[in-house]
């Protein structure tokens, strides 16, 4: 670990003079766009942050005040194993590949700038949060998401740098030219270039699509390009906790609303300065559907591809499976066909986005049940629940198409009808934002959103996270 050099490595960087001196020429311009579109105000602001220091499963990070330009964005990657193996696909049990194999170059690549495109995205969409934080503690772990989006962008650049050459360093620029939602040179993903400009579509964004994340970095962390899996499964580790924050964040703002209706049945929870269920569940509904799309289309060639060559893998690929080499399976899935919803039988390859988008349905379900929990607790009958996976998608087999939160086939004027009652309003984001008013008085928490029970590594909710 060489933790005292310009840039912070495992990865014996001064060795490799050409790899350092084009990241040392990268890091200026990367330092740049942080400055034009990162956090806005405060970058000379403390904050109580966390650092990757290693990449051991205990004490890999380091809890100290911070400025965030001064942040140590490293390269750290999880060790090498010995003997490592291609895990699946045709070349299932020959060594990993330890360089980018020739015929595989242009799918590697497109792979890894994809991800690396979203890192940098977020923190373009979120640059605003910070001026309307319900409390420091929220401001902090905001701020935390966004210098560690910030670390897995220089994981994605130090493999386009490192192992893509000329082409992988116009690429590396390339991720700090693109702008989220700038329609001349608007991010790759579509759910990377949609406002996030309110705390309720944060908690929805980290809790929704950084959960995309961490189904693409799952399957990246098997692929037998092994720098690319050793560098995905550091990045799960700083991943988790920004999962933490959408799904508690959704929690407590739900918990606050219940508690607020508890007070008065009768009247609109609104009165009182609540966000209203109706209105959380538009922003489930809108952050879901279009983080399903990021799993790319139900039945993908590429998907077939990559599993085939051996770079992208499934979900816990050695863990779930014996068969690694899915050559023959199939996977039935409902297409539409004549304006009819059918089944269809896919060879098992061209599914892969699709089995990978239902593990990740699956833990999306479990926020649902934490969320439907606090409704519980505070005596509420109402439920949240995901809208059915082929609603208001715009990627894959349902694009194109009308459906409704049950997921029946609608017609398009139908779902133009009704689309004010399942996907947020004008009027209902004005009302959102309306509330977004800062506090940032220690120990304090804004009006529509319940205090997490507890604060971060062992401090209290009542602690300065931000030297404001
Ligand atoms: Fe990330
Ligand atoms: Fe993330």
């Amino acid at each position: 670990m060489n933790l005292n050099e310009r840039i912070p490595n495992n990865v014996n960087l001064s060795e490799d003079k050409r790899l350092q001196r084009a990241l040392e020429k990268w890091l200026p311009n990367f330092l740049s766009w942080w400055h034009d579109m990162g956090p806005d105000g405060f970058q000379e602001k403390d904050v109580w942050l966390r650092t990757a220091i290693d990449v051991g499963s205990e004490g890999w990070a380091h809890f100290d005040y911070v400025k965030m330009p001064e942040y140590r964005w490293g390269i750290f990657l999880e060790p090498a194993q010995p003997d490592a193996k291609v895990g699946f696909g045709d070349n299932y049990g020959a060594p990993a590949y330890q360089e980018v194999p020739g015929e595989f170059r242009n799918a590697l690549r497109r792979i890894i700038v994809t991800q690396g495109d979203t890192e940098p995205a977020s923190v373009e969409q979120q640059r605003q949060l910070g001026h309307t934080c319900p409390s420091l503690y929220d401001m902090r772990n905001l701020f935390q998401v966004n210098v560690e989006e910030g670390r897995h962008l220089w994981a994605m650049v130090y493999l386009l740098q490192g192992y893509f050459g000329r082409d992988g360093r116009d690429e590396a620029d390339a991720l700090l030219e693109r702008r989220s939602g700038n329609p001349d040179k608007p991010r790759i993903l579509e759910a990377f270039n949609q406002p996030c400009d309110d705390w309720l579509n944060f908690y929805a964004f980290t809790m929704f699509t950084d959960r995309d994340g961490k189904y693409q970095l799952s399957a990246l962390a098997e692929s037998g390009f092994e720098p690319l899996a050793r560098t995905c499964r550091f990045m799960l580790t700083e991943e988790a906790h920004h999962m933490f924050v959408g799904d508690t964040g959704l929690s407590r703002v739900v918990k606050r609303t219940a508690q607020l209706m508890k007070q008065n049945r009768s009247e609109d929870v609104r009165a009182l300065g609540g966000i209203p269920l109706d209105i959380i569940q538009k922003y489930i509904n809108f952050w879901f559907s279009y983080s399903l799309d990021l799993f790319g289309g139900e039945i993908s060639s590429n998907s077939a591809d990559f599993f085939a060559a051996g770079l992208k893998g499934r979900f816990k690929e050695q863990e779930q499976y014996t068969d690694h080499i899915a050559a023959d399976g199939t996977f039935t899935m409902m297409v539409v066909e004549n304006g009819k919803l059918v089944p269809r039988e896919v060879p098992l390859r061209n599914a892969l986005n699709e089995v990978l988008r239902g593990e990740y349905v699956k833990d999306c379900e479990k926020g649902l049940a934490r969320w439907n929990k606090a409704l519980t607790d505070e005596g509420l009958s109402e439920r949240l629940c995901l809208p059915n996976i082929r609603f208001h998608r715009h990627v894959g087999e349902y694009a194109g198409h009308s459906f409704n939160i049950e997921g029946n086939l609608i017609s398009k004027e139908e779902f133009e009808m009704k689309k004010s009652e399942w996907l947020p309003t004008i009027e209902d984001r004005e009302y959102v934002r309306s509330l977004m008013k800062p506090v940032t008085e220690i120990g304090k928490i804004a009006n529509w959103i319940a205090p997490p029970t507890s604060g971060i590594k062992g401090k209290p909710f009542e602690f300065e996270y931000v030297r404001l």
